[in-house]
């Protein structure tokens, strides 16, 4: 862990309405006031934005997806100019968006920039499939998807910005990338912004994801480009999350 304040953010995904998220969030907040050299984020269902806000008192809280636009005719969807009412950050790129729901990495790109426009924070997630990874093409992957999910985002903006690193294949399989492969990709990631942003990107945090659990987190943590997790299944009880964030206080 470097000089960078780490990052622990939960992704809920579609588990927690309302009373478990106020209940989960008021859980892991205590744990995060107690380790307050960790920041804490949760990103969780939009009916449960509210819930989760008021229960929050030091920890962050989030939304895992926007539209691209502000407002329209676009039944069921969501906008940042809405999350920016109600939460200061947003998920955008989640590979289970890509991948599931078809969304382009353009199109990522322009959902970045509707969250800038109404000053939310983001987290963008990055990774390559396991047949990308077999096939060497992980850097040029992940590359293609920071250029196009960066692509309006300028030098004044980039502070605004967390890359999540998360090999897809590694994502709710159990099957965690080793520290060193999650370290050289954060690593590649930061050079990638070093090269567009110069030395913005050395304050910039890049978070490692898929499978983070209590037992494998601690060596993941300890490589010098990884600042913090993005954390699906162990984040859904305060106990495995809550000492997650009691390992990346120790690191
Ligand atoms: P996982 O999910 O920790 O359950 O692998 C990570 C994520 O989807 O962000």
């Amino acid at each position: 862990m470097s000089n960078r304040t780490p990052l622990m953010a939960g992704n809920w995904k579609m588990h927690h309405g309302p009373a478990a998220a106020a209940r989960l969030t008021a859980k892991i907040d205590a744990a995060a006031s107690s380790h307050p050299g960790v920041d804490v984020a949760l990103f969780v269902p939009f009916v449960s934005l509210a819930a989760a806000q008021a229960a929050a008192e030091g920890l962050r809280v989030g939304a895992q997806n926007a539209h691209e636009r502000q407002s329209g005719a676009f039944t069921g969807e969501v906008s940042c100019a809405m999350l920016a009412e109600i939460c200061p950050l947003v998920l955008l790129g989640h590979s289970e968006r890509r991948h599931l729901y078809g969304e382009s990495s353009a199109l990522i790109g322009r959902k970045v920039s509707a969250a800038l426009d109404k000053g939310l924070e983001i987290v963008l997630c990055v990774g390559e499939t396991l047949n990308e990874r077999e096939s060497g093409a992980t850097l040029e992957i992940v590359s293609a998807q920071l250029a196009a999910g960066l692509e309006s985002v300028g030098e004044g903006q980039i502070a605004g910005i967390t890359i999540a690193y998360e090999p897809v294949w590694a994502i709710g399989t159990g099957r965690n990338a080793t520290p060193q492969q999650a370290g050289d990709a954060c690593r590649a990631v930061r050079d990638w912004l070093r090269a567009r942003y110069g030395d913005a990107a050395d304050r910039l945090r890049i978070l490692y994801g898929g499978s983070v659990n209590p037992d494998n987190w601690a060596d993941i943590a300890a490589e010098p480009d990884v600042d913090g997790a993005l954390v699906g299944g162990a984040s859904l009880e305060a106990e495995s999350f809550n000492r997650l964030i009691a390992i990346s206080a120790a690191a």
